[in-house]
């Protein structure tokens, strides 16, 4: 039995993809026989209720460049992240000399805001990537002690899609701790277990998504941590988010927001027995409908392509069995995808203009999270007759 990475409780089993490819081994033609696998599988802590991987990727297998991040491409992500620097700048930034850090960069648009009002800032980034300022170096507790001696403390840290990433979660905490004014806060938002659920949106499920958090599991890792948590709001991006604000432990009053996120949770029983394994069993309905419309489809002479080589496709294709064979090829907005194989399945990756030269008859939609903004770039499509396939909430035709 597995042992919680937050409060080292035992953690129950309750979903097992089988063997997975890295969610990131985009490979190269001719080369897919030696891939790496490993078991993704997820349980829940039954003692403080987080959701979580269950089996580490062996050390010589962990891509270490820097944080995991997929530039979206995406103008929705980067008008939220404006929007999200300048909440900041009205809120915890607004004292003498204010300073922020991002854990992390996302292209950097957050902190280039912050640093375009004339506020101080600093990105924890090893890869040096996102055109920011930057410490080269993981947020841990050494590197926050040495930010800390350096320039002082923050008022913020922040992280987007970040911290579910973080194995050793607790050196996030003692970095906090070390880096954060008395009254600064750690702000970050994740995927969130609850939107997970309801959507069946199992393909947030891989190795770069450690943790799936909820309220109460959240609340209890910054009690463990002597946080608190002090505020959470619902954010509409990637398919439904929470951003929580930690601060000290008493320091600041909780919202309302936090006890009815709570409040709800409970009523609903998000991480009892019967509600995960009602997901498991709308996951495993998945894996039968989606192959079973693709071959049908294909069998009716339709053609399909793949629409956004997401990290998230790779749980969908591999645990689904779809290969080439029903999906000849993904197009993406990413150059260094192009040309690539997809890890596992093995779909080849192509640019953007290959999706309408000619429009296929099916697009299958693996950057769901962008679905607004790609259907109305994508109106010619349609007007072609093209038909986009879902598979989240549900396996549909749109
Ligand atoms: P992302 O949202 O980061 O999802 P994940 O974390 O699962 O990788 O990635 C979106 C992908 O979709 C990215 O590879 C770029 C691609 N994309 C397009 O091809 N066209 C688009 O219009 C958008 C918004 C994204
Ligand atoms: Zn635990």
């Amino acid at each position: 039995m597995s042992l919680c990475r937050v409060c080292h409780a035992s953690v129950r089993e309750f979903f097992d993809f089988g063997q997975h490819p890295l969610s990131s081994a985009f490979t190269v033609p001719g080369r897919t026989t030696d891939e790496f696998r490993y078991r993704l599988a997820i349980g829940v802590c039954v003692s403080c209720s987080m959701v979580q991987l269950l089996e580490d990727i062996p050390p010589e297998h962990e891509v270490h460049e820097g944080y995991p991040y997929h530039s979206s491409n995406s103008t929705v992500m980067r008008a939220h992240f404006e929007e999200t620097a300048r909440g900041f700048l009205s809120t915890e930034l607004t004292g003498p000399d204010p300073f922020m850090v991002e854990i992390g960069c996302n292209d950097g648009v957050t902190l280039r805001t912050v640093g375009d009002a004339g506020v101080r800032h600093l990105a924890f980034e090893p890869s040096g990537a996102g055109g920011v300022r930057v410490h080269r170096a993981f947020f841990d507790g050494a590197s926050a002690r040495a930010v800390r001696a350096a320039e002082g403390p923050a008022d913020v840290i922040y992280a987007a899609n970040t911290l579910c990433d973080i194995r050793d979660i607790g050196q996030v905490f003692e970095g906090a701790d070390a880096l954060l004014t008395p009254d600064g806060v750690l702000v970050f938002e994740d995927p969130y277990l609850g939107e997970i659920i309801d959507r069946t949106s199992f393909d947030q499920i891989y190795d770069e998504h450690v943790y799936f958090f909820t309220a109460r599991a959240v609340r209890a890792m910054a009690e463990h941590f002597g946080f608190e948590l002090a505020d959470v709001e619902h954010l509409p991006v990637h398919g439904g988010q929470i951003r929580y604000t930690l601060a000290r432990a008493g320091r600041r009053t909780p919202t309302a927001s936090v006890d009815e996120l709570l409040a709800g949770e409970r009523a609903r029983g998000l991480t009892d027995p019967a509600t995960l394994d009602g997901f498991a069993a709308a996951v495993r309905g998945i894996r039968e409908d989606l192959p079973a419309l693709l071959r049908k489809l294909g069998a009716e002479g339709h053609s399909i392509v793949g629409y956004g080589a997401t990290a998230k496709s790779s749980t969908v294709t591999n645990y689904c069995g779809i290969g080439p064979e029903l999906v000849p090829f993904v197009c993406d907005t990413t150059p260094s995808k192009h040309g690539r194989l997809m890890p596992g399945s093995g779909i080849p990756v192509r640019p953007p203009e290959a999706f309408s030269s000619p429009y296929p008859d099916y697009a299958l939609l693996f950057a769901w999270n962008h679905a607004e903004e790609i259907m109305a770039k994508e109106q010619a499509f349609r007007e072609a007759g093209g038909r986009w396939i879902l598979y989240v909430p549900d396996v549909r035709i749109v």
